[in-house]
């Protein structure tokens, strides 16, 4: 287990396709791990596993590190997929591998997602407001998209962080 360095756009990890994994996998528990590891000694919210290099279907989540969120606390996902959104809305958001910027995109405010848990257990969620735009910014991760793919326009849409 340790903190591993979060890849950082454009690393081509953030854009390719992913695998599904086996819950049972020695590697996937270790890869679990070092996200968790790597998502403590971070300033964000969630975690998906191309950030860190492996291009698997895993995410970890924990918008209770962020304060007056609570969620589901720490959630940990393999698999996920959303089964039901709704609620259109455009909200700003950041990344961790877009450290500089943040952007407004179209997001859905209600969700629901399905995955397994790291013991492989089927598991559903439904998650709204933050925590919803967390799951739906990672499970974006997994499918090589970053929040830059999903905004409409550079120059009205696309927000240079304050140092
Ligand atoms: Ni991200």
């Amino acid at each position: 287990m340790s903190v591993r360095p979060i890849l950082l756009y454009p690393d081509p990890a953030l854009k390719a396709k992913t695998a599904r994994v086996d819950p049972a996998s020695p590697e996937v528990a270790a890869i679990v791990q070092d996200m968790l590891d790597t998502l403590k000694a971070s300033p964000g919210v969630a975690l998906a596993a191309p950030q860190i290099g492996h291009l698997m279907q895993l995410i970890v989540v924990d918008v209770s590190r962020k304060k007056g969120e609570q969620g589901h606390g720490l959630v940990v996902l393999l698999n996920p997929h959303i089964l039901q959104q709704d609620g259109p809305r455009v909200i700003r958001e950041g990344c961790l591998s877009v450290p500089d910027y943040t952007g407004n995109v179209l997001r859905y405010e209600r969700i629901l997602v399905q995955g397994l848990s790291p013991d492989g257990l089927p598991v559903t969620l439904a998650a709204s407001g933050f925590e919803a735009l967390a799951f739906q910014h990672e499970l974006d991760h997994l499918d090589g998209m970053l929040f830059l793919d999903r905004i409409a326009s550079l120059s009205t849409d696309l927000f240079r962080r304050k140092r």
